[in-house]
């Protein structure tokens, strides 16, 4: 068989891949086909090879799957911010539980219960996103970027943003445009507070004062925060409105409003969150005196909401985000029950855990990472709450839970990336005796 790419292909789909693209074999190579299901024959352009694999897109299928929908959006799938717009929700939910159980069976991890998949808003849900921008000829596109390229998606709007962003992107395509410094805005950054939108526009060159104002203006008339970034994060700088809000998003089942900074890692999506939040906070059992230990707190997302049940919490967290974290706990005057350090979780493993009862983990793609089973030694901890972005890792993570004793009472998906193969899972695990 040639080595080398060819353009089209058929291409009998028999599974879905974790990442929601059909998979088949040609010959003997793996093919897989964005906007391909199961069961389907479809005729594949292909864009890419990659250890030994080809990929690529669907443009046109034979024999639909029953399961496939009309995408909400044009630029599906294109587009490479959605991979599952073609599936029925329904089975986006069981495809991402699938995935769940199949890396927990694979590292022989079982849970006692398997929770039925959680999900919210499966449109206009997306509150932070980095769009791309790029010069075509006289054209500048501002989008997501399309799979298998460095390309940026020809978006009008888009289905999965929060409105308040969505609605943006046609007018900020006419305003980068009109800038003398168009081809070297390589991205924006999208973020919907409760109340604000901000953006931050990064940039290679100082910009003029042209520019300037035309961005400033832009942010009058759309009524958004604009931040300059000519570098890293911490190079942001306000361009307009002169004093902005500070942005915020609350928890009304908790009576808590967390404020944060344009960089911070907040959850995508809002609605999904709050389920999030409340499982978690009801997983953890707070009561007065229960001492928590959350690791990955960010700006107190978790941490708030179970000191206002009355729990004792101490977060960590690598970046300023615990500064953040500290201020939140006193506006929404519960600093007396929260303490917040900085630390590198990956690196600094001692002294962590302390004599805390209950440890909430919400890491990063990655993991809880190596130091897991020496906090897991504290003799105080009797339940683990973790909450996580990656089946995979968190499976590996259950693992080592269960070598140290700790067993996986309950597990579940929270779909808080509906459209996309992205999901969240909610697992509690508790010490032997203490179930
Ligand atoms: C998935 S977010 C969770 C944040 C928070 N629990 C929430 O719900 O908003 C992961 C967090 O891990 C933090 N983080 C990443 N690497 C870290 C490290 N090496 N040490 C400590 N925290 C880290 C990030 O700053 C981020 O706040």
């Amino acid at each position: 068989m040639s080595r080398r790419l060819p353009r089209e292909l058929p291409v009998l789909v028999t599974e879905l891949d974790d990442g929601g693209m059909g998979k088949g074999m040609v010959d003997d190579r793996i093919v897989r086909v964005r906007n391909g299901l199961p069961g389907e024959l479809v005729r594949a352009r292909m864009l890419k090879r990659r250890s030994g694999e080809w990929f690529g897109e669907a443009v046109e299928v034979n024999s639909p799957a029953g399961q496939r929908v009309q995408p909400p959006c044009s630029a599906f799938p294109r587009c490479g911010g959605c991979s599952l717009q073609h599936l029925e929700y329904a089975a986006q939910l069981e495809h991402k539980q699938r995935g769940l159980l199949r890396a927990l069976a694979a590292v022989q991890v079982r849970a006692k219960r398997v929770r039925e998949p959680v999900s919210s808003v499966r449109l206009g849900y997306r509150r932070k996103a980095r769009l791309g921008v790029r010069a075509l000829g006289d054209e500048l596109l501002v989008g997501f970027r399309e799979s298998f390229s460095s390309r940026v998606a020809r978006l009008q709007s888009c289905e999965t943003l929060a409105h308040g962003a969505s609605r943006l992107i046609k007018p900020l395509r006419g305003v980068l445009q009109g800038l003398d410094a168009r081809r070297r805005i390589p991205q924006v950054e999208v973020v919907v507070g409760d109340a604000d939108v901000g953006l931050m526009i990064r940039h290679l060159d100082p910009l003029s004062g042209d520019d300037r104002a035309a961005l400033a203006a832009f942010a009058h008339s759309h009524d958004v925060q604009i931040y300059l970034q000519p570098g890293g994060y911490d190079s942001l700088e306000l361009l307009a409105p002169a004093h902005a809000r500070q942005m915020d998003y609350a928890l009304p089942a908790f009576g808590v409003t967390l404020q944060f900074g344009l960089a911070d890692f907040v959850q995508a999506n809002a609605p999904l969150n709050e389920l999030l939040v409340s499982a978690a906070v009801n997983a953890v059992a707070p009561a007065s005196g229960v001492r928590v230990l959350d690791l990955f707190c960010g700006i107190g997302n978790f941490s708030l909401p179970l000191a206002r049940r009355g729990a004792n919490v101490l977060g960590f967290d690598a970046s300023s985000a615990v500064q953040r974290a500290s201020r939140n706990a006193e506006h929404n005057g519960l600093g007396q029950r929260c303490e917040f350090r900085s630390a590198d979780l990956y690196d600094h493993a001692s002294g962590v855990v302390g004599d805390a009862h209950v440890l909430l983990l919400d890491p990063p793609r990655t993991g809880a990472g190596n130091n897991l089973a020496q906090w897991l030694q504290a003799p105080s901890l009797q339940r683990v709450v973790y909450v996580s972005c990656n089946p995979v890792t968190f499976a590996k993570d259950a693992q080592t839970l269960a070598r140290q004793d700790f067993q996986l009472t309950e597990v579940g998906i929270y779909d808080m990336f509906p459209q996309t193969a992205h999901v969240e899972t909610l697992g509690v695990f508790a010490r032997s005796g203490h179930g």
